[in-house]
């Protein structure tokens, strides 16, 4: 395969998302607008070089997170994109194979589309331009086309009448040959409506050099870029699209595919079956067969083969599930690992704990993880069983097979096999129900004066 290197333009203010935060660390499935870009060049193995704002050292951090090696240009005052690819200059200057580029906040590229342009190149093109046709043109580069090569980019400010007419536009991806983008780039000016270094000017160029420029068309969903809120929650939604069919193609049952929500690393095993209105945060990986019940939040969990989750549990960050554990309605487990079996059907919160397999923790059960300042630790064995409405004490321990009375506060160790009861002993006084009854009645008389 012909070395690539992709530029990602990352520089731009972003003023329309109205937001203290950099506009490409704006995320979608949970992941930064850039991170998308990053991630499908770093699978492919590019090289990238990502080219940012002078007080973006958080766009920095992210994107090393996620892609270790990348190099980083900065671009201190925003002219163009045609300036911005310059600042990247030191990793084209050598480069010999092609040089692609893309928009951090564009963040849909399929692979399929770094393929075709790839593709392209390999085959003679100089450069490729990636081409789609939006509903609406406005505010679009027009895609000038004649006997199959594009002869020129036309900004809208700087378009004609009938060029405006023209429904192809340019989603911002190109694709050069390193050497027809070393011949090009120096020469374009800035010469326009807005005084800007247009990339777009390559093309124009090219072709006057001889060069030979092609279109890839793709859709204009792909190739959505997030200039405001609304194209952010457009991408959302194509986003979540993507991901639903990929799981249901992938042999996961979704009831009603446009109420369940995924994050960008959501792992999910054939077989296993979701119903409406499950919402995935980050870290979740669920192992085949298992059944997530409607109404579920899930992030940062492992959940074993089998298991059932749900309706209403809340499951998060350091979940470890195990094979066939239940979890029902209104459980909340946090950093805790279930092992094999285990039952938790009810009204419960498990928070650092450990629970052994095959252990039934009833209704109302709650470890009492927090107080005030530390957190600390409830490890119950295998085969235990926890009374409802029992308040688990942490730091505490539960052996094998014991019970604890339904009401009980646990607050020291419970042996293996022993039964703990920690409650006040009921008193039954007989016959003294109406007695009671008759002074509540005389008490609401006197009340209410008759
Ligand atoms: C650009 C294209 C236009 C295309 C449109 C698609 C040019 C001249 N025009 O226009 O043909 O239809 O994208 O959305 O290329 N950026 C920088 N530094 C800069 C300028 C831009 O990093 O100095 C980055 C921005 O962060 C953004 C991208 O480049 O990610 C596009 O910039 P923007 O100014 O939004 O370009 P458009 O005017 O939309």
């Amino acid at each position: 395969m012909t070395d690539l290197l992709t530029i990602v333009l990352a520089a731009g203010e972003g003023t329309r998302m109205r937001s203290a935060l950099p506009k490409v660390l704006h995320e979608v499935g949970g992941l930064p607008l850039v991170g998308h870009v990053v991630r499908t060049m770093a699978t492919g193995g590019a090289s990238l070089s990502v080219v940012i704002g002078p007080n973006h050292d958080a766009v920095r951090q992210r994107v090393e997170a996620l892609s270790p090696g990348t190099v980083f240009a900065t671009q201190s005052e925003r002219l163009g994109t045609a300036h911005a690819v310059r600042q990247a200059e030191p990793s084209y200057r050598e480069a010999r194979g092609h040089v692609l580029v893309l928009y951090a906040d564009t963040p849909l590229v399929s692979p399929a589309t770094v393929k075709a342009i790839a593709d392209k190149l390999d085959a003679g093109a100089d450069i490729v331009v990636v081409g789609f046709r939006p509903a609406d043109t406005t505010g679009y580069g027009r895609l000038l086309v004649e006997n199959g090569r594009l002869t020129a980019i036309r900004e809208h400010r700087d378009a004609t009448e009938d060029e405006r007419r023209v429904p192809l536009c340019n989603s911002g991806i190109m694709g050069f040959r390193a050497d027809t983008l070393r011949g090009v780039i120096d020469r374009i000016g800035n010469h326009n409506a807005k005084g800007e270094y247009y990339l777009t000017d390559a093309v124009e160029l090219a072709n006057g050099d001889g060069r030979k420029v092609e279109v890839v068309e793709a859709d204009a969903d792909e190739v959505i870029g997030v200039d405001d809120r609304r194209k952010l929650a457009q991408a959302e939604k194509q986003f979540q699209q993507l991901r639903r069919d990929d799981f249901m193609r992938a042999g996961v049952t979704l009831r009603d595919p446009d109420s369940v929500y995924f994050s960008w690393d959501t792992e999910i095993a054939e077989d296993v079956t979701i119903h409406p209105n499950v919402v995935f945060g980050p870290g979740v990986k669920i192992a085949a067969g298992a059944e997530i019940r409607a109404f579920c939040d899930i992030e940062g969990a492992t959940i074993g083969q089998g298991a059932t989750i749900g309706p209403f549990a809340r499951i998060r960050g350091g979940a470890e599930i195990g094979d066939d554990v239940h979890l029902g309605n209104f459980v909340e487990v946090k950093k805790s690992v279930l092992h094999e079996g285990v039952k938790a059907g009810h009204l419960s919160y498990l928070g650092d704990a450990e629970v052994g397999a095959r252990t039934n923790i009833g209704a109302g059960t709650i470890t009492c993880n927090y107080d005030g300042v530390n957190k600390d630790k409830t490890t119950i064995g295998a085969d235990a069983f926890i009374g409802s409405n029992s308040s688990l004490v942490a730091p505490v321990t539960i052996g094998d097979r014991a019970y604890v009375a339904s009401g009980t506060v646990v607050t020291s160790t419970v042996n293996a096999d022993d039964l703990a009861i920690g409650r006040a002993r009921q008193d039954n006084k007989p016959g003294y129900a109406p007695k009671l009854k008759a002074r509540a009645l005389a008490i609401k008389q006197s009340k209410s004066g008759k």
